[in-house]
Order: C-alpha cells, then sequence, then structure tokens
C-alpha cells in the first residue's frame, strides 16, 4: 500500500519525503486555502513547487463543475508538471470529463466518493485513483472502512484497473484498517502517518535496553 500526504503544506510534504516513505500528495481547495494559496496563477505555481519535491503523484483538484470549465482547467493542471493527476468530483460533469481525460491520455483522481456505485461509475469512466472518504463517512454515524472493503471486492470481482485511495484518514487506525479492507493507498495527514511508530512497549523496551547497554558498560 502507497503513502500519500493530504497537505499543500511544503514544510509537512518535505518532512514526509524526508522520513522515506513518500509515495506521493493530494490537495484539495480547502488545503490550499489553509496555506493562503490563492489566485490561479500562485496555485499553478504552488503545484509546480510541490512536484518539484515528489517524485511520485500529486493531485490537483479542479473548482469548475461544468464539463468544459472542468476540462480547460484539468488540462492547464496537467501542463505543470508529468506527475500532476486531476483531482476531478463525482458529478455528472465530472465523470464525463474523466471519460474525455482517459481518452487524452490525462491521469485523473475521481473524490468525493461515498458509495459503490459511484466507485463503480468512476472506474467506467477510467479514473486512475478513486477517492472514498473514510473520515467523513465515519461522521455520519456509518461505517467508512466497510466502504473501502465493499469497493475493494466490486473492484476484484470486475478486474477495475482504478486504484483505491482511502481519503479523509483520521487516524492512524484508519491506515492500518484500509491496508486490511483493500487500499491501495492512503492519504492522510502526517500525524497519522508518525503515529504509526508509537506503541508504549517500544518506548519501555528501548528504555530498558538502554539502561542495561549503560549499566554493563560503566
Ligand atoms: C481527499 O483527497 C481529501 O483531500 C481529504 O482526504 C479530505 O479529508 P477531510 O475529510 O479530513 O477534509
Amino acid at each position: 500500500m502507497k503513502f500519500f500526504i493530504d497537505t499543500a503544506s511544503i514544510d509537512s510534504i518535505k518532512e514526509a519525503k524526508d522520513f522515506g516513505i513518500l509515495d506521493g500528495v493530494t490537495t484539495n481547495p480547502s488545503l490550499m486555502a489553509k496555506e493562503g494559496i490563492t489566485g490561479d496563477e500562485n496555485v499553478k505555481a504552488h503545484y509546480a513547487k510541490i512536484c518539484d519535491i515528489v517524485d511520485g503523484d500529486v493531485s490537483a483538484e479542479v473548482i469548475s463543475t461544468d464539463f468544459e470549465g472542468i476540462i480547460k482547467e484539468g488540462k492547464a493542471l496537467a501542463q505543470i508538471a508529468p506527475n500532476i493527476v486531476v483531482k476531478v468530483p463525482m458529478i455528472k460533469d465530472g465523470v464525463k470529463a474523466i471519460r474525455w481525460f482517459t481518452d487524452n491520455g490525462i491521469r485523473t483522481n475521481c473524490t468525493l466518493v461515498f458509495s459503490a456505485g459511484q466507485a463503480i461509475l468512476a472506474a467506467k469512466a477510467g479514473a486512475t485513483y478513486l477517492s472514498p472518504f473514510i473520515g467523513r463517512v465515519d461522521d455520519t454515524n456509518w461505517d467508512g472502512i466497510s466502504l473501502i472493503a465493499e469497493i475493494a471486492e466490486v473492484y476484484a470481482i470486475q478486474g477495475y484497473d482504478t486504484e483505491i485511495l482511502a481519503a479523509s484518514i483520521r487516524n492512524s487506525r484508519h491506515i492500518v484498517q484500509s491496508a486490511k479492507a483493500g487500499a491501495d493507498i492512503v492519504t492522510c495527514p502526517l500525524s497519522a502517518i508518525m503515529g504509526l511508530l508509537k506503541h508504549p512497549l517500544t518506548d519501555i523496551g528501548l528504555a530498558k535496553f538502554l539502561a542495561d547497554h549503560k549499566k554493563a558498560n560503566s
């Protein structure tokens, strides 16, 4: 399972890369706004900066919701760097645009996915990646991880190539559960990735090893 980081923060992207586990980046308009990146040219320049740092794929999301607008924006985003993937919402014009991008050699990430039915549509349109939002499903008192499992089962039965990119990850446990449920990729905040390191017995064990070594060598 690949690890993407879900942020537009250059510092976080650099930290994840430095840690040695970074396979790609996803962003969305909220994350860009959080970093204070506004205006078309600044947004494109920011994506270029991210693509310079990251070897893997970088999802850049369109703002348009009509077919022509999505195509125009997506084409411009795809020109920024070869590792840009155009992120398109799961709406009627979005699915139509994904089909167009697929037919024209532009890779896509279908976002805002909340059902297996939507996942089938995105795969039929040829989406490269599919982003089901685990945390937001959990927020509605449903089970985000079972959505990943259902989509993984359908994709395996049907032999779809679209990769399942588990998104809206809120904690480290979601990462483990996504791996078990069949996600190809998780995209998460750096804190959820770093949380995987934590276990009290590791800390206790290391303290004892170091103490025993010190005693034996003093
Ligand atoms: C997906 O690609 C989105 O950027 C993201 O994972 C949404 O997460 P959130 O629900 O924490 O905003």
